[in-house]
């Protein structure tokens, strides 16, 4: 079992890798391989990575890579919008937002998780399970989200939530939201 979620998650990387490339943009496409070799260069192309959200349909998902990590975009289902509304504060094993790049103290509301309104439905986490930095299930249908819909981490059993909040198992923290904005409708900037 293990070999084949091992496969499976090399293949994700893979789809990941071409994806991303497919978003930098035909402009960076035909930069010559000595400005690619540029340290500097190379560290800003790294620093952030535009994503288009238009092939992502309701309730899928797809993982960027930003900066050597597994970035989670899901497209969340009004159900599991309203799932992550629901949930009480008082009920979060870790009631704290963690925001990648601010040092502002906010509750893990759905809210303050996402960027509200029109674009409460988009979900941006780093992919990576706050115990012991496994990737969890959840990203690929047919996948196993855990108890509370969200992701599953299998390596000691980690359930997170449809806002990346950890709700059960070993899992110290919630899922962390990188810096992301919307540069349009249906791209985000991450970085
Ligand atoms: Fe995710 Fe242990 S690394 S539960």
């Amino acid at each position: 079992m293990a070999e084949n979620e091992t496969d499976g998650t090399r293949r994700d990387f893979l789809f990941i890798s071409t994806a991303a490339v497919g978003v930098v943009g035909a402009g960076a496409a035909v930069w010559p391989l000595v400005d690619q070799m540029n340290p500097d260069a190379s560290a800003q192309a790294l620093a952030s990575i535009e994503v288009d959200l238009d092939p992502i349909e309701e309730g899928q998902a797809i993982t960027a890579m930003w900066r050597g990590k597994p970035i989670f975009i899901r497209h969340r289902t009004a159900a599991e919008v309203e799932q992550a509304k629901d949930v009480q504060i008082t009920d979060l094993p870790d009631d704290q937002a963690r925001l990648l790049g601010t040092t502002k103290s906010l509750p893990a509301t759905d809210e303050n998780l996402t960027k509200g309104d029109d674009n409460e439905k988009w979900l941006v986490l780093v992919g990576i399970c706050t115990h012991l930095g496994c990737i969890p299930k959840g990203q690929r249908l047919g996948d196993t989200k855990g108890e509370f819909n969200g992701w599953f981490c299998p390596c000691h059993g980690s359930h997170y939530d449809t806002a990346g909040r950890i709700r059960k198992g070993p899992a110290p923290e919630n899922m962390a939201v990188p810096p992301y904005d919307f540069v349009s409708p249906t791209k985000i900037k991450i970085g």
